[in-house]
């Protein structure tokens, strides 16, 4: 045995996602290997097709890699069957979209406690930890709304109180800012530090230095390889 993977919120290990495709396979990840420390505050950036997005839905066990390992807070997810991992995802992670991904014709408190529905708390534990998230993202005055009746970056903050509802360890964002104006990707990149502040790990992907400056680590993809790893210069405290 080498160093116990239990360290890490992530570890992943000669990852690799080969797509089936009509000419052929095509390797968009080809094999990389990343430690996440708890608490870590990552950006990933590179350039459009270089594996980003592939990554992260490994990450988010959306998806399973054709070659190397992942460790998802210990764990070694191919070894565990569907159950089991969707518990373990439910548990240890929340997964915000670029496009937010809300129920439209659910009202954000329902929106919120989605994840719940599938830990299987009750009804009043899901009222009440929904609200709870509400709040802590500054919406709770719109609990019963529908999503249509906010703005995008309030959308967002919706999507993060979802992804939070179950206290996870872990956040995982694919361009999380993609579709807002930039004073609204500022509100939401705060909200990110203060998650982060409090002890969550974020791993992020974005296309914009200002947003990657916000993280305290940049790793950049290129090609569907990792080829750099460093800490952000002037990293807000
Ligand atoms: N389901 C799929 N089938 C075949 N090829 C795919 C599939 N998904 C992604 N790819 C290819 O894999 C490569 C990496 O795609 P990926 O979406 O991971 O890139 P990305 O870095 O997230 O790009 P972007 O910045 O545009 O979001 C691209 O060449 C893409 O065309
Ligand atoms: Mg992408």
């Amino acid at each position: 045995m080498g160093t116990p993977a239990t360290e890490s919120v992530i570890r992943v290990v000669g990852l690799g996602k080969s797509y089936a495709t009509a000419a052929g396979l095509f390797p968009a990840l080809k094999g990389v290997n990343l430690d996440v420390r708890p608490g870590d505050y990552i950006a990933i950036m590179g350039p459009s097709g270089s594996g980003k997005s592939t990554f992260m839905n490994l990450l988010g066990c959306l998806d399973t890699p054709t070659m190397g390992e992942y460790y998802l807070a210990g764990e070694n997810v191919a070894h565990l069957d569907r159950d089991a991992l969707a518990i373990l995802r439910n548990r240890t992670l929340g997964f915000v979209f670029q496009g937010f991904n809300l129920l439209p014709r659910m009202s954000l408190q329902d929106n919120v406690a989605l994840p719940l529905v599938y830990a299987g708390a009750d009804k009043e534990r899901r009222r009440a930890r929904a609200r709870e998230m509400l709040a802590k993202v500054g919406l709770g005055q719109y609990a019963e709304s529908l999503p249509s009746r906010i703005s995008g970056g309030q959308q967002q903050r919706v999507a993060i109180a979802r992804a939070l509802v179950n206290a996870p360890q872990l956040i995982l964002a694919d361009e999380p800012t993609g579709n807002l104006d930039s004073h609204t990707s500022e509100e939401i990149m705060r909200l990110f530090g203060e998650l982060n502040a409090e002890g969550i790990t974020i791993v992020l992907v974005t296309h914009e230095p200002d947003i990657a400056a916000h993280a305290r680590r940049q790793v950049k993809f290129l090609d569907g390889e990792i080829v750099s790893d460093h800490l952000t210069e002037h990293a807000p405290a």
